[in-house]
């Protein structure tokens, strides 16, 4: 190392303490109890180590024991004894909480058993309905199993939640209002509806424009809240074989059923819950199944349950009615164009993040850009944003913002769906 000058040693390597600062040092952050406590975690551990020593287990990193105890024969015989199990439902129990309790199982595609309970099984273990795992001589049920659920369903889970919250939504008041006294009241507060005796409202269906955020928000509602949130596309609904799509929503709610608190979010469910009609091809019936059962299921839960159903949709028009009968559907939030003010907040919300000139007058944008959506305010911005960009600065204008108004607004008029949502409803 190359020498260093001194007074810089001096600041690395501070004059050493003495032992009265030591003594000192060493009353900080020490408690009555301090050292009797530390003696009884030394015991503690002295004595687990006792014990480990005794009965000859030793610790490794991998979790298993040290190679000179390996006994690959035996494990290699135990291996070859026990069988593959087959998997069977049990459908009833016969003399359930007896003695002589029997169970009958029903293994596919072969036959129904009255069996009785492997060596290994208690009987609170097993209920009716259950899956389990039998051996394949006397059919005994050896080990109860999981509910099967397909893979594609486990997977629409949102784990990670949205970083979407209330505030990055503008305007919308109202919607949000209901939505969470909809979601999050029957969830915290259930006793308030026991009490008043009557059920919450089951669902939600959102509907208006498309980009009046209706996704945005059901994001901010599955930030927001601690339950499992499940997020489906319509079209993921819809499958290539008959009945796939309808056992779909069965495991997809068999799933939110297994969780505490569950929100089922269908988007664009104008995919699956269309009308039902006959086109005399029989096309459709495979779709319009799919939609029957999640009628089906929505029946099928208890509204105090924690489950909750949202949905969106730009076209409520051509969704089934008896999707949307009351006790299904209760509640129908529509998301309609924002007015003023909220337009004025959707520009402050979408600029937060952009490098603007001050004194922007976004409330004279927001004038500016009457009937539109808070997706066309977003695209607004991103143009200013671009026009700085073309002009090489670092900052946007005002006058980068009107252009853009002009671009976008009076340019994509001809592609907005607005008027043709509004000629529908
Ligand atoms: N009220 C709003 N506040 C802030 N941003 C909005 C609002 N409405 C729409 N947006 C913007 O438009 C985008 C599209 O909205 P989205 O919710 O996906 O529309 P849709 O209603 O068709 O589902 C959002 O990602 C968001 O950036
Ligand atoms: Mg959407």
């Amino acid at each position: 190392m190359a020498p260093e000058p001194e007074d810089e040693m001096n600041e690395k390597n501070p004059k050493p303490l003495d032992e009265d600062d030591i003594a000192l040092l060493k009353t900080y952050g020490l408690g009555p109890y301090s050292a009797s406590i530390k003696k009884v975690e030394k015991e503690i551990k002295d004595m687990a180590k006792k014990v480990n020593d005794l009965c000859g287990i030793k610790e490794s990193d991998t979790g298993l024991a040290a190679p000179s105890q390996w006994d690959l024969v035996s494990d290699k015989q135990m291996m070859q004894e026990e069988q593959p199990l087959q998997v069977a439902r049990c459908t009833k129990i016969i003399n359930p909480n007896t003695e002589d309790a029997k169970y009958v199982i029903n293994v596919k595609q072969i036959a129904k058993f009255v069996v009785g309970l492997g060596d290994r099984v208690s009987p609170t273990d097993i209920e009716e309905g259950m899956r389990v795992g039998v051996d394949r001589n006397k059919y005994q049920i050896q080990i109860p199993l999981p509910p099967k659920i397909d893979p594609s369903v486990t997977m629409m889970t949102v784990e990670e939640k949205p970083d979407v919250t209330y505030n990055d939504v503008g305007g919308c008041k109202e919607q949000i209002e209901k939505m969470r006294e909809v979601v999050e009241l029957p969830m915290l507060h259930p006793e308030k509806f026991v009490k008043l005796g009557i059920d919450p409202p089951k669902g939600v269906l959102c509907y208006g424009p498309p980009g009046t955020g209706k996704t945005l928000l059901a994001r901010a509602v599955a930030n927001r809240t601690d339950a499992c949130f499940i997020r489906v596309i319509g079209s993921e609904l819809v499958q290539k074989y008959v009945g796939e799509g309808a056992r779909m929503v069965r495991e997809l709610f068999q799933m939110a059923r297994s969780k505490k608190a569950c929100i089922v979010f269908f988007d664009e469910v104008d995919a699956i819950g269309g009308a039902r009609f006959d086109d005399g091809v029989g096309g459709d019936n495979e779709v319009q199944r799919t939609m029957l059962e999640i009628v089906n299921q929505l029946d099928g839960f208890d509204a105090r349950g924690n489950i909750k159903v949202l949905m969106a949709t730009n076209r409520p028009d051509t969704l089934d009615p008896a999707l949307l009968r009351p006790g299904r559907l209760d509640r129908k939030v529509e998301f309609g164009l924002p007015d003023l003010e909220s337009r004025t907040q959707i520009f402050k919300i979408h600029t937060r993040t952009m490098n603007c000139e001050r004194d922007i007058r976004f409330e004279l944008l927001a004038r500016l850009c009457p009937n539109s959506t808070g997706a066309d305010i977003r695209s607004v911005c991103t143009e200013a944003g671009m026009f700085a960009i073309r002009a090489r600065r670092k900052t946007v204008t005002e006058k980068d913002f009107l252009d853009a108004v002009n671009k976008v607004i009076k340019g994509y008029q001809k592609f907005s769906a607005t008027p043709k949502y509004m000629v529908y409803n």
